[in-house]
């Protein structure tokens, strides 16, 4: 087996790299520049961001009765976030026994004696401070950090979100008084105005529920950007659809008149359960295709129309082995590797203080530990790498696009090879250093400006490197297949094989699988994802 060349030859270039996206804060304030987001140079800014909750009954972001906040701090950066999505309470700062109380006052109410414990052991510094002056410290060390936040507000009344009926979906309902709420938004604004690290703010999370109306709808998310550019005019202001933030299609007609540019993205969500049977029964294929179908049909359209869209909440459970989320999960990162989509991973959150009743609860979508001391599940972790790089965007580089060859379910990209003739066996590696490849008309994998295609030598053996003549040999065409498009079939004699990988990620060619039934093709599928950067050293 041939040694792994790519990261003997080449750990310090990709160390500094990652050190680079990590340590320093971009130049800020942001902008948009059609559908990205940049920095005050015009250079793009990847959002590869984590939902960190604060909205609960407690008040408080969670976690800080497990670990001090600057752990926490640094434990997001070391993960590879630039970013966190805070959520808030609108009544956190428009009641004003809330906004005054304690931190302490506020666990005390709800009897939260272990957190209360952990609290002072962890942060005592946050303990006798208001609940809002926490928040602020909140932001404040992520900002010595070097990261980001935008604030989301989440809810109106401290609750668990989202059902359509708990009085907190839509304007009008029982606790989400649109003026409350603007009043809301002013505030946190303007405390925040001239805190550089926040660089967004979500106007309201996943709007929902029977009273559902799009005038209603324009009308106060357009005076809820203005209330908020007003305050804070350095800010991105965020916008969510219907129906739990997975339907934006309104806009496909009638576009949102705000007074301000360049400072207007768009938001969406989505997680298996959009259609849980059908990733558990379905062929993942066809599930994925129909999603992806979806999701352009109603808020990916955004791009095209010049706009950012974050996608501000996706995850899986990541406690075990769930077959809908191992299924959607391979289809998400695809789809997200593809547009290069800013997003923000739900969630942060190992446990929480209080939620729905339950003391100390357990949050299996948390990338952290019920103790907040690991993470959870190191492999998703190491899947979610590849698409905290910008594949794309302006100002990242000079040079022509071409295509990168990902594995969703590995998160591996095939890499760059160091030499020519490439090595042999082909395995997958980092997608930061990448092989420039493009899918010809003549359906060849070929690296860019080089003879050398991809060649299949039969079923269970690795792919070959095949130049000038061979590439026009039928098993160095490569057909898109199935639903998804993901698999990439070849003949080799009268056999239909498709690319995977081995147990040693090594690509070789396998009869296809998993084409119909209820199956799993992942280890199958490949995906195409333009991108323009190189780490060339
Ligand atoms: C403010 O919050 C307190 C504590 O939850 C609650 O009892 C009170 O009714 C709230 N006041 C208003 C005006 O909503
Ligand atoms: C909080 O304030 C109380 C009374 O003002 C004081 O007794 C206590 O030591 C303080 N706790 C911390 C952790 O600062
Ligand atoms: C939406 O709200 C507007 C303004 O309140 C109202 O005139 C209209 O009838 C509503 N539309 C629907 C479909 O409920």
């Amino acid at each position: 087996m041939a040694k792994n060349f790519f990261y003997t030859q080449f750990p310090f270039v990709v160390l500094l790299i990652i050190s680079h996206k990590v340590f320093a804060l971009p130049t800020l304030p942001l902008y948009t520049n059609s559908r990205w987001i940049v920095d005050e140079d015009g250079k793009r800014v990847k959002l590869a961001c984590v939902n960190w909750a604060g909205h609960l009954p407690p008040l408080l972001a969670e976690g800080l009765s497990k670990q001090p906040l600057d752990t926490i701090s640094k434990k997001i950066v070391s993960l590879g976030f630039n970013c966190v999505r805070l959520t808030w309470p609108t009544f956190m700062v428009t009641n004003d026994t809330l906004s005054s109380m304690t931190v302490h006052d506020s666990f005390q109410s709800f009897n939260l004696l272990e957190s209360i414990a952990g609290l002072q052991v962890n942060n005592p510094s946050l303990f006798n401070i208001t609940i809002v002056q926490a928040l602020q410290e909140v932001v404040k060390n992520l900002g010595e950090n070097n990261v980001m936040v935008i604030l989301d507000n989440h809810v109106s009344k401290p609750m668990w979100c989202c059902n359509r009926y708990d009085g907190n979906g839509f304007f009008g309902d029982r606790y989400f008084n649109p003026r409350i709420w603007l009043d809301g938004l002013n505030k946190i604004a303007t405390i925040f105005n001239g805190v550089n690290n926040v660089i967004g703010m979500s106007l309201r999370n996943e709007l929902r529920g029977p009273r559902r109306n799009d005038s209603v709808w324009y009308n106060f998310m357009q005076k809820g950007a203005e209330v908020v550019h007003d305050a804070n005019p350095n800010v991105l202001v965020i916008l969510s659809g219907h129906d739990f933030d997975k339907n934006l299609g309104m806009l496909k007609n009638q576009p949102v008149h705000v007074s301000f540019k360049e400072k207007l993205v768009f938001e969406v969500h989505w997680y298996s359960f959009a259609t849980t049977d059908g990733w558990r029964n379905g062929n993942p294929n066809d599930v994925c295709a129909s999603q992806v179908q979806f999701l352009r049909d109603h808020a990916f359209f955004l791009l095209d129309q010049g706009y950012p869209l974050f996608m501000s909440e996706w995850g899986v459970y990541l406690g075990g082995n769930d077959v809908a989320d191992n299924r959607y999960s391979s289809c998400a990162f695809a789809l997200a590797a593809e547009l290069d989509l800013d997003w923000a991973l739900w969630a942060l959150m190992g446990s929480y203080y209080y939620r729905e009743n339950i003391f100390a609860r357990n949050e299996g979508y948390g990338v952290l530990n019920w103790d907040w001391s690991e993470v959870r599940n190191p492999s998703f972790m190491e899947r979610l790498s590849a698409i905290q790089y910008s594949f794309r965007g302006p100002g990242l580089s000079d040079q022509e696009q071409y295509d990168v060859i990902y594995h969703p379910l590995t998160g591996l990209c095939i890499p760059k090879s160091p030499d020519a003739p490439p090595v042999y066996p082909v395995k997958l590696g980092s997608c930061v250093q990448s092989e420039a490849w493009t899918y010809t008309p003549e359906k060849n994998l070929q690296i860019k400006d080089a003879y050398y295609c991809l060649q299949a030598d039969g079923e269970g053996k690795p792919v070959k490197f095949g130049t000038d003549t061979d590439c026009k040999s039928p098993n160095a065409k490569w057909e898109r297949i199935s639903s998804s498009k993901f698999h990439f079939s070849t003949m080799v004699g009268n056999t239909t094989l498709c690319l995977d990988i081995d147990s040693n990620n090594t690509i070789v060619t396998n009869q296809c699988k998993c084409l119909t039934g209820s199956c799993e093709p992942a280890s199958q599928w490949f995906h195409i994802i333009p991108s323009t950067i190189r780490y060339d050293s």
